[in-house]
């Protein structure tokens, strides 16, 4: 380093302490200058941290490892959180399939704009057409948000990029208080999303969370015609255990590991809600608290579009299942 590239780099580092400490002593004098906060949720299995307790991270994952692959890489690991090291308060995981171009681009320019408490990766496997890849890469270059990992992107495969998702959070941004993992045909009311998060529940993150839409008894397919069949083998019992649709999930940060590390150790199930959400949150302990409300159903998103939201109320997610015309419709009637 050149003397001048020294000094440069220098202030640099001071700029980041002095936005480190305003940033503490704003949280602080937040804590203790708001009414306690307010989560409509009876009788809570979650808790909710100060700036007095902190989650304990412990990691014990074998980092080439995912499931049974056991030469796992990163093809593409960018390094979304190193410059926060008193952690986000959320980051953002989008299941997005490798030629969803559009769709990331969508999401880059409305709900997933950067921000500096949030930050949204994109998680993907890898195709065997090298065209595609070169344009992933090129899409990496140019927005740094893509994270691949050297297993085949397919239907089948979800599991591995929902643990692989688990993996990169524990290795890659552990620090994070919220973990959403989402997909790419989603709305997420984010500003909303950051104050709830900030507000209602704590910027110190909270214990034992995972929230979702709760799904309660539900039957494993075994007709030939379902999408979702799967075979005795594959899973034996008639029900699922209660699990989380898979496309809106917060965890809190102290859930992540324990997920992980549970999932590592067993066989691989390839419907990736019911296996995390459902199997593995069973074994670690941890329930499932429904953001029942906090979801738009159609209904409430026709009503959003049409007039407004004021005729809703509050909302964090959107439904599923959107085209990039209606992710640009209820974001544009979503208030800043
Ligand atoms: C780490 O994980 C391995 C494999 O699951 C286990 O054998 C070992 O006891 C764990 N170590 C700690 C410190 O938890
Ligand atoms: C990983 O191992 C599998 C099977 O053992 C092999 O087919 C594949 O080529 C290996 N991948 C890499 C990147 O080494
Ligand atoms: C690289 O990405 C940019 C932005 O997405 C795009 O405009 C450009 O056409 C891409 N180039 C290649 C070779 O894919
Ligand atoms: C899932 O990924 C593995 C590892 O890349 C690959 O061997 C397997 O064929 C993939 N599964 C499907 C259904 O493509
Ligand atoms: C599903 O397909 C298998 C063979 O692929 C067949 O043996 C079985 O009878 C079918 N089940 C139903 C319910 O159609």
């Amino acid at each position: 380093m050149t003397e001048f590239q020294r000094e440069k780099f220098d202030m640099l580092t001071l700029h980041k302490v002095l936005i480190c400490i305003f940033g503490c002593m704003f949280l602080y004098d937040y804590y203790h200058t708001t009414t306690p906060v307010v989560v409509r949720i009876r009788d809570p299995k979650f808790s909710i941290l100060g700036p007095d307790s902190v989650n304990e991270i412990v990691v014990n994952d074998t980092y080439d490892q995912l499931i049974d692959i056991r030469n796992f890489s990163f093809k593409i690991n960018p390094q979304t959180c190193r410059d926060y090291p008193a952690g986000l308060l959320l980051v953002v995981l989008v299941a997005s399939r490798p030629t969803n171009f559009k769709n990331r681009m969508v999401i880059r320019s409305t709900w997933g704009r950067s921000v500096d408490s949030t930050k949204v990766v994109f998680l993907m496997g890898e195709t065997n057409k090298p065209k595609i890849e070169q344009q992933i890469r090129n899409e990496s270059q140019m927005y740094g948000d893509i994270v691949q990992g050297n297993f085949a992107d397919a239907y089948r495969n979800m599991t591995y990029k929902h643990v692989m998702a688990l993996k990169w959070v524990v290795h890659h941004c552990p620090t994070a208080k919220y973990i959403l993992k989402t997909d790419d045909d989603m709305v997420v009311n984010s500003h909303e999303l950051r104050r709830f998060l900030a507000k209602e529940l704590s910027p110190w993150g909270t214990k034992g969370l995972i929230t979702c839409q709760v799904l309660e008894h539900a039957q494993a397919q075994r007709s030939n015609k379902s999408k979702w069949r799967v075979s005795l083998t594959e899973f034996s019992a008639q029900y699922y255990p209660t699990y989380c649709a898979g496309w809106a999930i917060l965890y809190s940060q102290d859930v992540v590991p324990r997920l992980l590390a549970t999932a590592q150790s067993l066989p691989y199930f390839w419907i990736d809600d019911v296996h995390i959400t459902g199997i593995c949150a069973q074994m670690i302990g941890v329930a499932r608290t429904p953001l029942s409300s906090l979801i738009l159903n159609k209904h409430r998103t026709n009503l959003l579009t049409m007039f407004g939201p004021d005729s809703v109320g509050q909302f964090l997610f959107g439904p599923p299942d959107l085209n990039l015309d209606k992710i640009n419709t209820i974001w544009k009637a979503i208030p800043e």
